[in-house]
């Protein structure tokens, strides 16, 4: 599986799917990191790691397309089978998902559909849920909103606050992020509505 990542910051996620390729438990291959952020950890690592990694920061575009077009063309040269959001603080426009229909995953700090957007787990505390966690989903046009490949729950604790609750379902997310690529990397799969069928 060649896989490609995205990110806007820190990678915790990348780094969680970095080893579990290095462990040998994700059969597959980081073609090239992408950032839209200079100051991003993620791409350090990336870097430290030996990666082909590309700051391409949005702000020194015109426009969103003309972000986009360079984007797509590090992608294209890449030739990724997926492509992992791995906090990518982008959204994605119609015309770059169709270049990729049900091949860019993301990862969502709550049980989609509840709390999309940004601060999910500040919005879980907020709304006084006993169960909050993480999705695994493929992207399509709209936000948070794609079929969902893999979801782990997570318990809310009395005395919780949105930063102990972002750091436990942290831990979620990238087990989540690891077995939705290895179910990609070993199964068929075909998407019904919503729903993605496994065979
Ligand atoms: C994660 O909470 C993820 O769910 C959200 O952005 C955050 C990225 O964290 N989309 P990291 O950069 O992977 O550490």
């Amino acid at each position: 599986m060649r896989l490609a990542i995205l990110l806007s910051g820190r990678g915790s996620n990348f780094a969680a799917i970095h080893d579990a390729i290095a462990g040998g438990k994700l059969e597959a291959e980081i073609v090239c990191v992408i950032s839209n952020r200079a100051d991003a950890a993620g791409v350090e690592r990336a870097k430290e790691w030996g990666l082909d990694a590309h700051v391409i920061e949005n702000r020194a575009f015109a426009s969103r397309p003309a972000h986009e077009y360079e984007v797509l063309r590090v992608l294209e040269r890449a030739k990724p089978d997926f492509i992992a959001l791995a906090g990518y603080m982008r959204l994605l426009s119609s015309e770059f998902v169709a270049k990729y229909p049900n091949r860019i995953l993301n990862i969502h700090p709550s049980l989609l559909p509840a709390f999309p957007g940004v601060d999910a787990q500040k919005q879980a505390i907020d709304y006084g849920v006993r169960v909050s966690g993480c999705t695994v989903h493929f992207v399509d046009e709209n936000l948070d909103a794609g079929p969902i490949i893999v979801q782990r729950a997570v318990e809310v604790r009395d005395g919780d606050d949105a930063g102990s609750l972002a750091a436990r379902i942290l831990e979620q997310e990238h087990l989540a992020y690891v077995e939705a690529l290895v179910k990609l990397a070993t199964k068929q799969f075909r998407v019904e509505g919503r729903r993605v069928i496994w065979s």
